[in-house]
């Protein structure tokens, strides 16, 4: 079967403070849904993208790659997971939808091939890319006061974060976000809906560096990540 790469691009970004949705901050010569869309188009295995963008969105149709032949644009929903299901909803069930965040611009052809592995070596749905905890993990209790304080230490050991890409068959993840949305859970990605349903998610490691765009910070180390992937 087909793979595609589905990019839920349809947030408002708040946390970044900045006059427009993330995506659209230049970083290294281009916008950072440039560098994504570039990135997995550019990939060998990677054919088609089908991105999801905000009816209010007034920035996308002003890139020259809102007119490339290889992407589908789909209007994005009122959370991440119906932004997702969306572009789903453009692809055949017999499919592989690699679902990656748009706001990841640092992501490596490595990382994806290294996901992409899953598809032929056993008889999992599917798998994420992830990266194990290397911090010591506190459980927060907040006051009335709004004072922050510890309630406990949480077990590192097998503690991993989930990035993006995170593959799966189309037709199951379809399934999986309509049970997640039926049963009123938040889904924050697409393998916790996969887990709901008792599907098995692989864990595979990936790069650091791919990290997501979500505070003003975090723009120049992107900046320093892309220009150690050009050298
Ligand atoms: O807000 P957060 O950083 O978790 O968003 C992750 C990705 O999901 C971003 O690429 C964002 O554009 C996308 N998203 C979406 N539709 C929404 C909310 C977020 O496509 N309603």
């Amino acid at each position: 079967p087909e793979i595609y790469a589905v990019v839920p691009a349809a947030g408002i970004g708040s946390r970044m403070q900045a006059d427009r949705p993330k995506q659209y901050l230049s970083v290294a010569g281009k916008t950072i849904l440039e560098h994504t869309l570039d990135t997995l188009i550019s990939h060998p295995d990677i054919h088609h993208i089908v991105i999801a963008i905000s009816d209010t969105d007034d920035y996308f149709s002003t890139l020259p790659v809102s007119q490339a032949k290889w992407l589908t644009v789909v209007s994005g929903g009122h959370d991440r997971a119906s932004s997702v299901h969306n572009g789903l909803t453009a692809l055949p069930a017999q499919s592989w939808a690699l679902v990656h965040d748009a706001a990841r611009p640092c992501l490596s052809h490595e990382d994806i091939t290294r996901l992409l592995s899953v598809i032929s070596s056993d008889t999992s749905s599917g798998g994420i890319l992830a990266s194990p905890v290397r911090d010591t993990m506190k459980r927060a209790v907040v006051s009335p006061g709004s004072d922050i304080t510890v309630s406990h230490t949480e077990c590192r050991e097998n503690l991993w974060h989930a990035l993006t890409p995170q593959l799966f068959n189309t037709g199951v993840l379809r399934h999986a976000l309509e049970q997640g949305a039926a049963a009123g859970v938040t889904i924050t990605d697409e393998a916790s809906a996969m887990e709901a349903q008792g599907h098995q998610v692989r864990l595979i490691e990936g790069n650091p560096a791919n990290i997501k765009i979500t505070r003003p910070a975090d723009l120049p180390l992107a900046r320093f990540y892309l220009s150690e992937q050009s050298n």
